[in-house]
């Protein structure tokens, strides 16, 4: 390929997203959120009533799915069967389904055998747990963005909407819980677990501004154009 894969890997609360929609903007990339396309398959589970824990059940979905995400400034559309789900997809429901979803080996390499395809002629900053390590192994720059689970709870904590709290309020403290339950989940399934890639470069934000992370970045994009 003749434009590179920029891999952006790391837990929830992070700022993955804004990273990657900040990179792709900068460089004129593609940015491709690839747990929104977990978040989709896991939508259409819940709304056919399917078993969450049932990989057979949810293969069977796949052959008759079409997930595309569309670029926009803030981040992905994304359309699942042609139908825009992308406000629906960031509901408590789907996300604790996503994170249930994901553990099972053979969706993930539905999954990933999409992503490829997605990415495949580069120019793409692609954004998950396993771009580094099980999509593009190869990619051109790979970042692993951590943080501090409490400082990430926090951040998380303060992007839910005041309209979300109207309609269900929410603690602090449980915002951490849940995203704690689903790095776990993550950190210690059996196929392709959220870890840095070997070769990944290691961003600890814990005591970084936004800007600094995102200059860092470019940085390290720069270095490997
Ligand atoms: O990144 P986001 O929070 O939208 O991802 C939703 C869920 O999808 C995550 O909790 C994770 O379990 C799963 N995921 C994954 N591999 C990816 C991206 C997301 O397992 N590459």
């Amino acid at each position: 390929r003749q434009q590179p894969v920029i891999a952006i890997d790391g837990p929830a609360g992070a700022g993955k997203s804004t990273l990657a929609a900040h990179l792709a903007r900068r460089f004129g990339f593609l940015n491709l959120e690839t747990g929104a396309m977990y978040r989709a398959l896991a939508y259409k589970a819940i709304d056919s009533d399917l078993d969450l824990d049932d990989e057979v059940q949810l293969l069977a979905l796949t052959p008759h799915t079409t997930i595309a995400l569309e670029p926009t400034r803030e981040g992905n559309r994304v359309l699942l069967d042609g139908r825009d789900v992308s406000r629906r997809i960031r509901d408590a429901d789907v996300t604790a389904a996503a994170s249930r979803l994901s553990v099972h080996p053979r969706v993930r390499v539905w999954m990933v055998a999409q992503q490829r395809a997605l990415g495949i002629q580069g120019g793409v900053v692609m954004e998950g747990r396993d771009i580094g390590t099980a999509v593009f192994p190869d990619a051109e720059v790979k970042i692993f963005l951590d943080a501090d689970p409490n400082v990430r709870g926090t951040r998380r904590f303060r992007q839910v909407a005041p309209d979300q709290h109207e309609v269900a309020p929410v603690t602090e403290a449980a915002v951490l819980a849940e995203m704690r339950a689903r790095d776990d989940r993550d950190r210690n399934r059996a196929e392709s677990p959220l870890k840095p890639a070997p070769d990944a470069i290691l961003l600890d934000s814990t005591s970084m501004s936004l800007d600094e992370v995102l200059a860092r970045s470019e940085e390290i994009v720069r270095a490997h154009l």
